[in-house]
């Protein structure tokens, strides 16, 4: 059994975790920063970069006080080394690197979504690979088959908004608070899903690659018409992403070879309804479905921690001199997807 101690601090969540390899999750701690980006309506990287460094060891003390573990106990340091804003991911690496040459421990340089892609193994003891990962986050929207620690096949990718930017992005012309994804489908519980017409952007097209950009643009020109209560505009939105999400899994699934399991993780996922329609679809597919609970589908330690323990299990363990990185792709075989800018 070994101890993973992992960092997260890539977008604007710092966090810390103790994880062991028996998947217990001997302590987490996380602060949020979305009170300090509202007033901008997004995050701002030099406000999220100085905050982790306020909020990051911190966060150390007090994971390794509440489990009464020091250093020395710990196995492995994970550190989430990308992809995402530099500034933040420096700060949760060089901190990885000090405690790791301090404590004379190994260093794992996690990426980011790798994090997100083994977090449901986290959660669930009997997920085996190779299942087929949709991974919906703010910066993320990808259909992944995930054969093993370390082999990942991209199947799609979004060719401009990721799932949740269309969701914070929609959120924002509708007037709700920073950050709009559980807003949003709070407002749409009010709401006619069937009352404002919205497109399907890609919607049966062969590769089964996301767009969101047109779906936002309409919703712009549905705020704009004020013809449309907003809880309706959100309740229609929701829907159509849900199609989306729906429409280009149900193609990766055939894409995928077999697998053992459909999976969602990622922010997006905490969200009911998209959930509701991935069981559906696992259900008509006779697959299992998994979805992390809602705190481990968004930006958490945790998953980082986990990550590092099936990398240290694997034996992969990195330099201290190891960079970080702004954009890492999880499959760098992937084409490079017209549009898909830089995150993909
Ligand atoms: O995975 P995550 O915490 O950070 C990234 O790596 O991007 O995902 C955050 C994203 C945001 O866009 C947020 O609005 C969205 O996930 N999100 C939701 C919900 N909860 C979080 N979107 C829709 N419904 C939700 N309940
Ligand atoms: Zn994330």
């Amino acid at each position: 059994m070994s101890i993973i101690l992992g960092l997260e601090s890539s977008c604007d969540e710092t966090a810390a975790a103790l994880v062991a390899s028996d998947r217990r999750i001997i302590a987490h701690a996380l602060a949020g920063q979305a009170e300090s980006h509202a007033p901008f309506g997004g995050v701002v990287p030099e406000i999220a970069a100085r905050a982790h460094v306020d909020r990051l060891m911190p966060l150390v003390e007090q994971v390794l006080s509440e489990s009464g573990l020091g250093l020395a106990d710990v196995d492995a340091i994970a550190a989430t080394a990308g992809p995402g804003l530099i500034g933040g991911v420096m700060v949760g690496l060089v901190t990885g690197k000090a405690l790791a040459h301090a404590a004379d421990k190994p260093l794992i340089a996690v990426n980011h979504l790798e994090g997100h892609a083994l977090s449901p193994r986290l959660a669930d003891p009997d997920l085996a690979f190779p299942y087929l990962l949709l991974l919906v986050s703010g910066g993320h929207c990808q259909l992944l088959a995930v054969d093993g620690v370390a082999r990942y096949r991209r199947l799609a990718t979004t060719i401009d908004d990721a799932a949740g930017e269309a969701f914070d992005k929609s959120a924002k012309l509708l007037g709700l608070p920073y950050p709009g994804g559980p807003e949003l489908e709070r407002l749409a519980r009010e709401g006619d899903a069937a009352a404002v017409p919205l497109p399907r952007p890609l919607l049966g097209s062969v590769e089964p690659h996301f767009s969101f950009a047109g779906l936002k643009s309409a919703v712009a020109r549905a705020v704009a018409s004020g013809e449309h209560r907003p809880a309706d505009i959100a309740a229609s939105f929701q829907a159509a992403i849900v199609d989306c999400l729906i429409d280009r899994t149900r193609r990766a699934l055939h894409a995928a070879g077999p697998v053992t399991a459909l999976v969602v993780a990622g922010g997006v996922a905490a969200n009911g309804p998209v959930r509701a329609a991935l069981q559906a679809l696992a259900d008509e597919a006779g697959l299992a479905f998994v979805a992390p609970p809602g705190w481990l589908c968004t930006d958490n330690a945790a998953m980082i921690a986990w990550a590092g323990a099936e990398r240290f299990a694997a034996g992969l363990t990195d330099p201290l001199d190891v960079a970080a990185r702004p954009r890492w792709p999880l499959d760098p075989s992937a084409e490079v997807v017209r549009g898909a800018g830089v995150k993909a």
